[in-house]
């Protein structure tokens, strides 16, 4: 029979009581890890947010019918129990925080009472994830994902301690807003009141947060939910949360100040982790060469070669063919990966050709030194060897090489080093290495729309120094935008702002917006700029993706209370569903059925 709380007060957290408190009386509350019943003494393990304690009911302690109802508790059961601290009678537990203590229990209240539940509430579960997340609230009770979420809100809490100290005022801008052009894909919200009108749930408070900045709020924050309809991955929720700011009267190095010394807080208050600043600088270009990424995992070297000019007027194709198509050819050397099987080089093969890659020339060097090689039969003696020096071949090793566009080259190696750390073993989670990534491009091409699209968003101001080429050749140009990135995973990004309305109009024409379609989409924007608008910038941090590396966790759903899975469901409520047709009604909306 559940009780209720008449009379009773929780006095600590079970992991809160220590060896200081013995001989005191406690009263404490939770659910029942486990129940070990001995006969003449039943010991349970009580748990809660804080970690587990012993308690120990025993015939005398406690009265007959007290004694009688500990014996039957069962897992899950949530109880209140009044009792002394004492040392642990047995022998101390070292694993366990409480292990020197139990608590001798004289007065049990069962709050509730509880089904078996489908799965342990262990800290290692080898359950399912779908079972997990169809019961989350069950699979937020186990510890570990506990101390993930408990460390969210320590993170939380901290940055807001800091940027309010740093003079950073907290506002909140509307989730129901039109469309910003941030390029995922809208959440829509229909409207009752206009019949055939939609809002956008926002993908990020960008505009609302530039407007906040011309009306003189001068530093902003908010820890936003963010909407957008992509394709999910491990480090991508459809609707996530970002740590969003904004300052006025600032260039790029004022943002990075601020923010690294926000993450070196961060660190060392919750991981006790120091942060080094400052934090490396790269730019992207240098990003691009040395690790063929935008996020380069400093964790490890295995950095790129550009081999292109050792092996220009080769004799293999595959090489000279790509270098004739404006591409380059480039190289990997898997240290002492020589003797990797066959079978396993071909598994690499295809999974570069996942990147797009054609191919992957490969040439492991054998310990006497001569080669074996997919294509040493196209090179003379010397061309080898010149290929070799250039890569820092030694016996044993295992070169792989790309030929191709620039982008797909990039893209290929700098996911092949990914893939050949894992195998190596070389990502260690309890390493933290930060690189700032500047100097994106401006804009980036696009074979699909057969036009520039910017790569952060319209309104990043291009560097000072290539303003003109915007007009002139907007491929080269170059933006004060900036990414800081952690363990390869950006973790955060943002740029300085356009603030003159001739550079805001050359952009946009570049990226072939009309002056009305432009007006059109941000006009409200755009109009507010001419009231005086201060030079602004800002960035933006996933605070998943932030949470899930201090945490050591592979997945953003591993730190979100309530995820959504691959096709962006929730297990637990269901949720999407259809909805009533009066809902539509009222709504004016009408589902046309397609067949499948
Ligand atoms: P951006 O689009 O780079 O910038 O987003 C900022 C950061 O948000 C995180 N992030 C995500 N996390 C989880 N799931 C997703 N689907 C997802 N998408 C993005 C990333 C990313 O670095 N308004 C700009 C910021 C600015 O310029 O100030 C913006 O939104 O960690
Ligand atoms: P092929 O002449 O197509 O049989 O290719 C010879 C070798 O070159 C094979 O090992 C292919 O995997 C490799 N290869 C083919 N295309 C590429 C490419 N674009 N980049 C690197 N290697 C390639």
């Amino acid at each position: 029979m559940a009780e209720s709380m008449k009379g009773l007060h929780r006095t600590h957290r079970c992991a809160e009581v220590t060896t200081a408190n013995i001989g005191e009386e406690v009263t404490l509350m939770g659910w029942v890890q486990k129940n070990r019943n001995k006969g003449g003494i039943v010991f349970v393990d009580l748990r809660d947010r804080s970690g587990i304690m012993q308690l120990i009911f025993e015939n005398g302690s406690i009265d007959e019918d007290g004694f009688e109802k500990a014996g039957k508790l069962r897992s899950e059961f949530v109880i209140a129990v009044t009792g002394k601290v004492e040392a642990r009678s047995g022998a101390a537990n070292e694993n366990m925080a409480t292990g020197a203590i139990e608590i001798r229990v004289n007065s049990l209240h069962v709050l509730s009472e509880a089904e078996t539940p489908p799965f342990p509430i262990e800290e290692d579960c080898k359950t399912k994830d779908e079972i997990r997340l169809k019961y989350r609230y069950l699979d937020l009770r186990r510890p570990d994902i506990q101390s993930n979420i408990i460390m969210r809100s320590q993170v939380a809490t901290l940055t807001r301690q800091f940027l309010a100290q740093e003079g950073f005022l907290e506002i909140e801008t509307p989730m129901l807003m039109k469309s910003t052009p941030e390029g995922a894909r809208d959440y829509l919200v229909p409207s009752r009141v206009h019949p055939g009108s939609f809002y956008a749930l926002p993908q990020s408070p960008q505009i609302y947060k530039q407007l906040l900045m011309c009306s003189g709020y001068d530093r902003y924050f908010q820890l936003a939910r963010c909407f957008r309809d992509e394709d999910l991955r491990a480090d991508r929720q459809p609707e996530f949360t970002q740590i969003d700011m904004e300052l006025s009267f600032v260039d790029v190095d004022d943002v990075i100040d601020v923010n690294e010394r926000l993450l070196a807080f961060l660190f060392k208050e919750v991981l006790d982790v120091d942060v080094a600043l400052p934090i490396q600088r790269m730019t992207w270009q240098e990003a691009m060469d040395r690790f063929g990424s935008d996020k380069p995992d400093l964790r490890f070297g295995m950095e790129l070669h550009d081999v292109s000019d050792v092996v220009a007027g080769c004799g293999f194709g595959v090489f000279t063919g790509a270098l004739d198509n404006g591409g380059s050819v480039r190289g990997l050397n898997a240290e002492g990966m020589g003797d990797m099987p066959r079978k396993k080089i071909d598994k690499l093969v295809d999974f570069a050709k996942d990147f797009g890659a054609k191919g992957l020339a490969y040439l492991v060097i054998n310990e006497d030194g001569s080669y074996k090689s997919s294509f040493a039969k196209f090179m003379t003696d010397e061309q080898m060897a010149a290929l070799v020096s250039a890569m820092d071949g030694k016996p044993g090793d295992l070169l792989l090489f790309a030929a191709d566009k620039n982008k797909v080259v990039y893209d290929v190696l700098g996911n092949l080093r990914l893939e050949i750390a894992r195998q190596k073993d070389l990502l260690d989670k309890n390493e933290f290495k930060f690189v700032w990534v500047t100097e994106f491009p401006v804009f980036e091409w696009s074979d699909e729309q057969n036009r520039f699209m910017a790569m952060h968003h319209p309104f990043t101001m291009p560097m000072d120094e290539d303003i003109e080429l915007v007009e002139s050749d907007p491929g080269k140009a170059r933006a004060k935008a900036y990414d800081i990135v952690l363990n390869g995973t950006e973790i955060g990004g943002g740029s300085v702002r356009i603030h003159q309305d001739d550079v805001q109009e050359m952009m946009l024409k570049a990226l072939g917006f009309t002056h009305e379609q432009a007006y059109e989409q941000f006009g409200f924007l755009l109009n507010a700029f001419k009231y005086g608008v201060p030079p602004h910038a800002g960035l933006a941090y996933g605070l998943d993706r932030l949470v899930m590396l201090m945490a050591k966790k592979d997945s953003i759903r591993d730190v979100i209370a309530f995820p959504k899975v691959k096709d962006a469901s929730d297990l637990m409520s269901e949720a999407p569903q259809p909805v009533d047709p009066k809902q539509l009604e009222e709504l004016g909306l009408e589902i046309e059925k397609t067949e499948e």
